[in-house]
């Protein structure tokens, strides 16, 4: 069957194709293994920030010093088994932020993906870094306010993460609006911030592309989303413990990486 070369998804240096992003999983769900396995199929891997230490068994007072280091290990673990893409998921909500932001810029993460919550003060705290920043939002408002907070401190976001109400974790709707099915679906979301990151392209010159999440798991999810704008696709459930005979995970037990059926 003859391959169609998918779009790269583009950030500055930064170069993935197929243009997919791992999903950052907490607590310990993706860490440097499936990162890398992922980076090393072309994509970007992420590793989830949170709690990674094993804070449980010592003074809380050091919770902060113990993720951090954590986060440092498994930075330093992934880069040993992939030349590719590794970002970082930190969410605004934790109270060791500050900490962990500053852990994955002085260990060289690639990007550090950002939300629950609004990344505000992202900038500041990864200043004179070559990391990418990119805020994770659930709405085009979202987006603007996050653009117009940074564009005081002189940074552009180099990629949205649009997570509509499909996503499997830490969703930015109200419940009951997700009971009564009444959140706005991926793909209208997709157009309100697709307008916010056009407008900051055409105002710096470089594209911002915008990564669509939640809900998508195969090929035809990523190709839909695609053909409505999105610089890549953004999937979590579908590479958690889609692991092959070998342990590895791959393009054979990464389905979204191959084409879909449908
Ligand atoms: C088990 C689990 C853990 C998650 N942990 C995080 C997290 O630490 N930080 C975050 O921003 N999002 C987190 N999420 C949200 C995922 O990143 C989000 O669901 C994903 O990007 C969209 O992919 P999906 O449609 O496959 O869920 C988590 C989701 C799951 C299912």
């Amino acid at each position: 069957m003859p391959r169609t070369r998918l779009p790269d998804l583009v950030m500055g240096n930064l170069v993935a194709n197929p243009p997919i992003v791992q999903g950052g999983m907490g607590v310990r769900i993706s860490r440097a293994g499936l990162a890398s396995a992922v980076a090393n199929e072309g994509a970007i891997g992420v590793i989830a920030a949170v709690g990674l230490g094993d804070f449980e068994h010592q003074p809380c007072t050091r919770y902060a010093t113990i993720n951090a280091d954590a986060l440092r290990r498994e930075l330093r673990a992934a880069r040993e088994r992939t030349t590719g893409i590794i970002g970082v998921n930190i969410m605004v909500a934790l109270t060791d932020y500050a900490s962990l932001v500053r852990a994955a810029v002085e260990e060289g993460a690639d990007i550090i993906f950002s939300g629950a919550g609004l990344p505000l003060a992202l900038p500041e705290l990864a200043a004179g870094a070559q990391t990418k920043l990119v805020p994770i939002v659930s709405s085009g408002r979202a987006a603007r306010i996050i653009a117009k907070k940074w564009a005081r401190q002189r940074r552009v976001p180099d990629a949205f993460v649009i997570e509509g109400p499909r996503a499997g974790g830490h969703l930015g709707f109200p419940r009951g609006d997700l009971d009564r099915g009444k959140a706005p679906e991926l793909d209208a979301l997709l157009g309100e911030v697709l307008e916010v990151a056009d407008g900051i392209a055409r105002g710096c010159g470089r594209p911002v592309p915008v990564i669509a999440a939640g809900g998508l798991f195969d090929g035809a999810d990523i190709a839909r989303v695609l053909s409505r704008g999105a610089g890549g696709g953004e999937c979590a459930r579908r590479s958690s413990g889609n692991r092959g005979p070998s342990g590895r995970l791959s393009r054979a037990t990464f389905p979204v990486l191959r084409p879909s059926p449908r």
